[in-house]
């Protein structure tokens, strides 16, 4: 079998796992914790190693395996980067997701190289980590690919700081093997034999997991929660019952390299160790943020100096995202100069609270506007990760009083703007191949207003933007979802009664919005209403439908009018992925019918 280079991208998972108390304690046994780390074998004061997440995840690695085409026979799993989010809770199920993302060639006889990247969710919605696994294909080299970039990890001359001593029992590979891997090679001594060792030999992520122990007792005063990161290159087999030894330099505040060898032959068997943490203020910060944050992500919020924008924009801010506050300061029709006032105003307002914020005063309107908008999040912060299409303006007329000006104004703002920013921000989003897109639909366009068919006809073509870019962004994990929101501002100061004004509160539609911007959010394409506390679903629903006639020539109107209840009843309506699948029930019908 060769390699498949278009599994480069193509998702893989949800691979799910349901674990309790048990498999974490069993697993911290099978990587040699005991009675003296009572934290990882005592239900009553669980805390789970962070290196369970990648125990936890081996049926994922194995889907890469065989995803990638490589020939099973020559792989090594080479090298292991976990990213941790959120502490592991002691119980629930993990949902992995992930892709291939990049595969390498070294050369011939050297081998190919394969790089997955998961995310895992625990079920209450937490991102927990992020696992990147580098596989080592040793009969698939030499396709014509680029060579892997390597990250040097460079040690200190003197002494390691800290050196912790470990005999992994010679039964070590038998508890281990019950967290996951069962791979014949750790149990079986004529399969070990027949792969060229005296005998079977340890799992080397079961070092790996001594490894973490190790690094968690001697630089995070054992508090494994706040580890942020641990990566490790596997460079030689271990017998079980061999003494090991990790070696720790810190190298920074937050970071430290490692080796693990066998303190019999001193070679080493892990290699390029890195590991990071958190200081104890950044672990209380997350703890009250909750699952869902922004850290080390971007957002532009389009309008965003007023209002709903506003609102989200500082909600973001204090859940760690970096955001460019775009608003033109125009008035309420969109008529002026505009002023930089609002997008300054909510930037100070997040960088008092500690926030990172730039603004950005360009119209959505032009495709030059979109793209500046854009420029400001890559140049100020050098990526983009969440877009909310948010500006929005209004000239209410009923539709034989309408000027052309005043249809042209709002459908400008909002479907040109739809498109004029998004646009450049698809592009960014889709070369890290990561993104979250929320539009601002409005009731108004779902359902109708008097007085506006011009803003009624901007907001549901958005939603026949969202539509398509939904399709078009799938590959590239960007989610585009539309939010219709109910609350008082500005814009609808004149609208809503007075009595209705004080408890439409912008801040109630900020929840969902955020959700729909995180990482947490797994849908697509989808229409939400929220206000006032409210939250649900609105959709484009396609009825159960007849067939009229025998397909070979058109019914008559006579024929349709008679089967009107049928054509219109909502019955067995359902919601179509795309125009394509919206067809299916056409042909199956015209097809049931061809065969009655
Ligand atoms: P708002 O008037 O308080 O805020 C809109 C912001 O967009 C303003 O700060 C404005 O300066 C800015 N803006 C206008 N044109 C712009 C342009 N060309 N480029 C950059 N910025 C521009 O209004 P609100 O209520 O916060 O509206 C936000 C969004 O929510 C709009 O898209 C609106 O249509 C939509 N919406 C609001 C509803 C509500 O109940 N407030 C109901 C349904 C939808």
């Amino acid at each position: 079998m060769a390699l498949d280079l278009d599994s480069i991208g193509r998702p893989i998972g949800p691979v799910e796992r349901d674990y309790d108390w048990k498999d974490a304690v069993l697993y911290a046994l099978g990587v040699g914790a005991g009675s003296d780390e009572l934290d990882y074998v005592y239900e009553k004061q669980l805390k789970v190693l962070p290196s369970f997440s990648i125990g936890a995840v081996f049926d994922f690695l194995m889907r890469v395996a065989a995803e990638s085409g490589a020939d099973l026979r020559g792989i090594l799993h080479g090298e292991q980067d976990i990213f941790f989010h959120q502490p592991i809770p002691p119980e629930g199920r993990l949902t992995t997701r992930g892709r291939i993302t990049h595969i390498y060639d070294k050369g011939e006889d050297k081998g190919a190289v394969v790089i997955a990247e998961a995310d895992t969710f625990h079920g209450s919605g937490a991102k927990l980590f992020t696992n990147v696994f580098t596989l080592f294909c040793r009969r698939d080299g030499g396709f014509g690919g680029e060579n892997a970039p390597g990250e040097k990890v460079v040690f200190p001359e003197r002494p390691p700081d800290f050196e912790q001593r470990d005999r992994p029992s010679p039964d070590q590979p038998l508890i281990y093997r019950l967290s996951g891997d069962v791979f014949a090679l750790h149990v079986d001594p004529d399969f070990a034999r027949q792969s060229g060792f005296e005998r079977p030999i340890m799992h080397g992520l079961c070092t790996h997991g001594y490894a973490c122990r190790a690094a968690v007792k001697h630089l995070m005063a054992g508090q494994p929660e706040r580890m942020t990161r641990f990566r490790v290159r596997f460079s030689k087999a271990l017998y079980p019952g061999v003494p090991i030894e990790t070696r720790i330099w810190k190298t920074d505040e937050g970071r430290a390299v490692f080796r693990v060898l066998d303190a019999e032959s001193s070679e080493v068997v892990i290699d390029n160790g890195v590991v990071e943490w958190m200081p104890p203020a950044e672990l209380e910060r997350r703890r009250k943020l909750g699952a869902i944050h922004f850290d080390g992500r971007v957002a532009v919020v389009t309008g965003g100096g007023a209002g709903l924008g506003r609102a989200y924009a500082l909600e973001l801010a204090r859940r760690g995202a970096k955001v460019v506050v775009n608003d033109l300061g125009g008035a309420r029709d969109g008529s002026g100069q505009g002023s930089a006032g609002p997008a300054d105003e909510v930037v100070a307002e997040i960088r008092k609270a500690g926030g990172k914020a730039v603004a950005s005063y360009d119209s959505v309107a032009t495709p030059e506007g979109g793209e500046r908008i854009v420029k400001t999040a890559l140049d100020a912060f050098g990526r983009l990760d969440i877009l909310i299409n948010n500006a929005g303006i209004l000239r209410d007329r009923s539709l034989l009083k309408m000027s052309p000006e005043e249809w042209a104004a709002v459908i400008a703002v909002h479907l040109d703007g739809a498109y004029c920013v998004t646009r450049p921000a698809l592009k960014a989003m889709r070369e890290r191949g990561y993104g979250r897109i929320v539009m601002t639909t409005s009731a108004a366009g779902l359902h109708g207003n008097f007085g506006q068919t011009n803003y009624a006809a901007a907001k549901l073509g958005i939603v026949g933007f969202m539509n398509t870019v939904k399709l078009e962004g799938r590959k590239h994990g960007v989610k585009i979802n539309a939010v219709a929101p109910i609350a008082a501002t500005r814009l609808t100061e004149d609208i809503l009664p007075p009595d209705m004004q004080a408890r439409l509160r912008p801040d109630f539609a900020v929840p969902l919005t955020l959700y729909l911007a995180s990482e947490l959010c797994p849908d697509t394409g989808g229409i939400y209403s929220a206000g006032m506390g409210f939250y649900g679903r609105v959709a484009m629903l396609t009825g159960a439908g007849t067939v009229i006639g025998d397909g070979q020539s058109p019914p008559s109107a006579e024929e349709v009018a008679a089967e009107m209840n049928a054509i219109r009843s909502l019955e067995g309506g359902r919601i179509y992925e795309d125009a394509m699948s919206a067809l299916v029930p056409l042909m199956d019908g015209r097809a049931g019918r061809a065969g009655a």
